[in-house]
């Protein structure tokens, strides 16, 4: 493995960690890992400037790859994860297009990270598109699997996964288990609508 490429991994937590940082923010989450969050340490204005700072050294980091593609990449997955938080706070009226709305979000703020993050390391190491397609399509189905598996902690798990459990309830955001609940129990979606505000 070349040095640049496990750059692309210490980039990628990077990205994750400082979109965590102002996801807890926004949020207003006190735990994460088992541990205080930073905006509960040193509030909300310090938590966001420190994931301000986490995100400048990661342009640092992709330009030192000197890789253009590889820099446009990474770019994206920083505009996806910004793309994607908008897209939770939106909601869909018509429920035929609320999963595929689920999906894009959940592809923009968790997957395209893990998709990108592959193409990335792909392409320092092979010149091959299709290679670059594959790696691609790993991260992304990776990504899905493991934001869908997370929502479903949401509503299972107990406080030993080191985050609050029913946070995405009590935000009243409609994941995976509450749209797949609208589906098999039609009967109870006038009042699953008027709390997930959907
Ligand atoms: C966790 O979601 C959060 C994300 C997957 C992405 C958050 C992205 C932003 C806040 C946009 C800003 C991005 C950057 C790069 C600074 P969750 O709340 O569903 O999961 P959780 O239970 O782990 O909090
Ligand atoms: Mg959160």
């Amino acid at each position: 493995m070349q040095a640049s490429q496990r750059a692309i991994a210490l980039i990628a937590e990077m990205i994750h960690t400082a979109s965590l940082v102002h996801d807890d923010v926004i949020d207003d989450t006190s735990s994460r890992r088992g541990k205080h969050t930073v905006n509960k340490i040193w509030g909300e204005k310090k938590a966001v400037l420190a994931g301000d700072l986490i995100l400048s050294v990661v342009s640092i980091g992709g330009a030192q790859t000197g890789n253009t593609a590889v820099i446009s990449t990474l770019t994206r997955v920083i505009e996806d994860l910004v793309c994607g938080e908008f897209l939770q706070l939106g909601s869909k009226e018509n429920e035929h297009e609320r999963f595929a709305q689920y999906l894009e979000k959940t592809f923009k703020n968790t997957a395209s990270l893990i998709a990108n993050s592959c193409k990335a390391v792909s392409v320092l190491g092979c010149p091959d598109p299709v290679v670059h397609e594959i790696t691609y399509q790993y991260g992304k189905n990776v990504g899905i699997a493991f934001q869908l598996i997370d929502d479903v902690f949401d509503f299972t798990s107990c406080s030993n996964i080191g985050k609050p459990t029913s946070a995405d309830v009590n935000l009243r955001l409609a994941t995976g288990p509450v749209l797949f609940a609208c589906q098999q129990f039609p009967e109870m979606n006038a009042m699953i609508m008027r709390w997930f505000s959907l």
